[in-house]
């Protein structure tokens, strides 16, 4: 019989490469191949004779649709983020750093499940049984029916959620301690968690009941990162934060059941997980209005306005190469936006750093961004306060225009309802809400946009004929 050939997987994204090399040509990250052994685990080694098929019932794709069926928890913020609830019969991957609080999280969704009558099963690898206890005492989910277990191996957890009656949530805390007798690799490899996942799949597809993994983010490469399974799940969410702040937010990025764009937010008190159902003023929440440099940006996550400031200092440098700092933000974008407001608006920034950072720890991904990212830049150069009560939205283009955004109505009513009465945005902006009594400025190009800063004020100038 041929020699059992052994596949080298990164343990990062899972390619899989014939021989071990010190950077993995999929993502590019160096030190995460690992020697596994892919036999046993996933399909049947060569060894083995394929069963024979049986033939499955076609189908049309016209018919009756069911509803898929949720159990929503009833924190909104949770419910918001997984597009109204858990989904029977699915299997949602929670992400994020350890130490971010996702088995707080998952202990509260528990507790609160449960207190609506449903049979959870919370399966702990990480923690003993005593530890999680304490956790639900101090989260006041101590009196609750959770069932709780301490396990790692696949083949005992799945006998102990078979046995009884059937779950309707189960939550496995965490798939890299998960590891079954099948696959031979240790555990925590990609093997071994593709393994325990597919088990786990199979086992919420065949009962119909919810199946909640935890996964940790992890940068060191010895132990699988949660992308190795994303593509076998049904939903994907990423909690995230700041370690030096309290907020939390929870994305959805991938959702077979729901929208892909909506965020809950969270704050972390000493009594676990609170809900933030106005985002903004959590994020305006320590602002200092007098200061250059700051400006307010009405920005979309899914359905709901969050508005956050945006904070720059611009500050000539020291160094032969000025530095570009971001923290929130893409580099890349900020680059964009200085080369145009020096090609276009004569706003000389070669010789001076430039620190750019999203208030609170939070991270914007829209362009919509763009005008305010514009506006603090040249607010901290010149040294002049933006007016306290405006908002700034639009998407700047190369040529130095500024577009339309879309959800301007939606944007503005937020800015209103938390005392913003003026705005500068694209022009040919549709949907202005109609009745209001805020000042919108409409801005046609970046020039447009520097000129209207400038001209609050006389300094501004002086630093542009330097
Ligand atoms: P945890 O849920 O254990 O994180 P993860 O499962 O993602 O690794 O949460 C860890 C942090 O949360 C820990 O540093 C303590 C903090 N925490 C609170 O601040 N308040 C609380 O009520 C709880 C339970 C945890
Ligand atoms: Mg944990």
């Amino acid at each position: 019989m041929a020699k059992a050939k052994t596949q080298f997987i990164c343990q990062n994204c899972g390619t899989v490469h014939t021989r071990w090399a010190g950077k993995c040509e999929g993502c590019g990250e160096w030190n995460t191949i690992v020697e596994e052994d892919p036999m046993g685990g996933i399909g049947s080694g060569p060894g083995k004779t394929p069963k024979k098929g049986r033939p499955v019932t076609l189908t049309s794709l016209s018919g009756e649709i069911e509803e898929a069926p949720r159990i929503p928890t009833g924190m909104s913020e949770l419910d918001r983020a997984t597009g109204g609830g858990f989904v029977r019969g699915s299997a949602v991957l929670i992400g994020g750093d350890p130490g971010i609080g996702k088995s707080t999280l998952l202990m509260q969704a528990a507790a609160a499940l449960s207190r609506r009558g449903h049979r959870i099963v919370y399966v702990s690898g990480e923690e003993a049984v005593a530890q999680v206890r304490l956790r639900a005492q101090r989260l006041a989910a101590a009196d609750t029916d959770v069932l709780l277990a301490a396990e790692t191996n696949v083949e005992d957890i799945l006998a102990t959620i078979s046995e009884g009656k059937r779950p309707d949530l189960i939550i496995i805390d965490s798939i890299q301690t998960l590891w079954s007798d099948t696959a031979d690799s240790a555990p925590g490899t990609v093997t071994q968690v593709r393994t325990g996942v597919q088990a786990m799949i199979r086992f919420a597809k065949q009962t119909g009941a919810t199946m909640v993994l935890v996964g940790h983010v992890t940068k060191d490469g010895q132990i699988a990162g949660p992308r190795v399974v994303e593509h076998m799940v049904d939903a994907v969410l990423y909690f995230e934060g700041d370690r030096g702040h309290h907020y939390r937010i929870l994305r959805t990025v991938k959702n077979r059941f729901g929208p892909t764009d909506e965020i809950g937010v969270f704050e972390m008190s000493d009594k676990g997980l609170r809900e933030v159902s106005n985002p903004s003023e959590l994020f305006l929440g320590e602002r200092n209005e007098k200061s250059p440099g700051a400006a307010v940006f009405a920005g979309m996550e899914g359905t709901r306005p969050v508005l956050v400031e945006v904070q720059a200092l611009v500050a000539p440098t020291s160094l032969g190469t000025p530095r570009r700092a971001v923290v929130g933000w893409d580099s890349s974008r900020l680059a964009m936006i200085l080369a145009v407001l020096e090609a276009h608006c004569g706003v000389k920034l070669g010789s001076h750093d430039v620190y750019l950072n999203i208030a609170g720890g939070y991270r914007i991904s829209e362009p919509a961004a763009d005008m305010a990212i514009a506006s603090a830049l040249v607010s901290s150069l010149a040294g002049l306060a933006l007016p306290a009560d405006c908002v700034y939205f639009g998407e700047v283009s190369l040529s130095g225009a500024v577009r339309p955004v879309s959800q301007t109505g939606q944007r503005l009513k937020e800015a209103e309802k938390l005392g913003f009465s003026t705005a500068f945005l694209p022009s040919a902006s549709a949907e202005l809400p109609k009745g209001t009594k805020g000042r919108w400025t409409e801005i046609e190009s970046l020039p447009d946009l520097v000129a209207r800063i400038a001209g609050s004020g006389n300094r501004f100038r002086q630093v542009e004929e330097d």
